[in-house]
């Protein structure tokens, strides 16, 4: 992404320019899963299923140690969560997601019948094995089956895995950030 105009503008008010992130999007009408994704899950020994409320407690642990600044995301508990786990039962992965009629700021944008993904993550021991791409498109037949149509990925930098599993880019952001006080604006 080139530095337009208002990139000039934040900063000269004392912003520091940083690294680009993306939402990205796909309509899960007709939506079908990359060739050999379940497949490819199973041959590195993964099971991917909704979590039931009795594994809230293994999921927190999970991200806690994992990734912790996702924890406060997976706390309240009703929250719809798919946990990819190994032979031995370990947890190997986890992901948020929600629809039809997700609660967004986008929603007049995407439609009343949106959905989204979200807090995609698998412990770095298992990552690189299919395991990330089969737990987005397991949740995004889940969300169609349901009734979903767009569905929603925000703020990631890791758009050839999106779109590996079938997901297309929608907004780009340039992200800013500001560590000292300048004047006339609000520290
Ligand atoms: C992003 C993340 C979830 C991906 O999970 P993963 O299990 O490693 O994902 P996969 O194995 O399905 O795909 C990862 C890599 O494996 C390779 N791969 C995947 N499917 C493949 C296939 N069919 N054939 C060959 N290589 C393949 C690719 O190199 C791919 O990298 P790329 O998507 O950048 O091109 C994981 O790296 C992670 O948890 N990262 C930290 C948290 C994070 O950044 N989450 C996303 C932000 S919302």
């Amino acid at each position: 992404m080139t530095c337009p105009q208002r990139c000039v503008f934040f900063a000269a008010l004392g912003w520091d320019s940083g690294h680009d992130t993306l939402d990205l999007v796909a309509d899960l009408g007709d939506y079908r899963p990359p060739a050999g994704a379940s497949e490819r899950a199973t041959q590195a020994g993964v099971t991917i299923t909704r979590a039931i409320r009795a594994e809230s407690g293994a999921v927190l642990a999970f991200e806690s140690s994992t990734f912790p600044s996702w924890a406060r995301w997976f706390e309240p508990g009703d929250q719809n969560i798919l946990v990819a786990r190994d032979g031995e039962g370990a947890i190997a992965g986890t992901l948020l997601f929600e629809g039809p009629g997700t609660d967004s700021v986008f929603l007049p944008l995407l439609g009343p019948a949106a959905g989204t993904i979200g807090c995609v993550g698998v412990a770095p021991h298992r990552q690189s094995q299919g395991i990330g791409t089969a737990m987005v498109a397991r949740a995004s037949e889940i969300l169609r089956d349901a009734g979903t149509r767009t569905c929603h990925i925000g703020w990631t930098v890791r758009e050839s895995f999106y779109a590996r599993a079938g997901y297309r880019p929608w907004r780009r952001y340039r992200m800013f950030r500001r560590t000292t006080g300048h004047p006339g604006t609000t520290p």
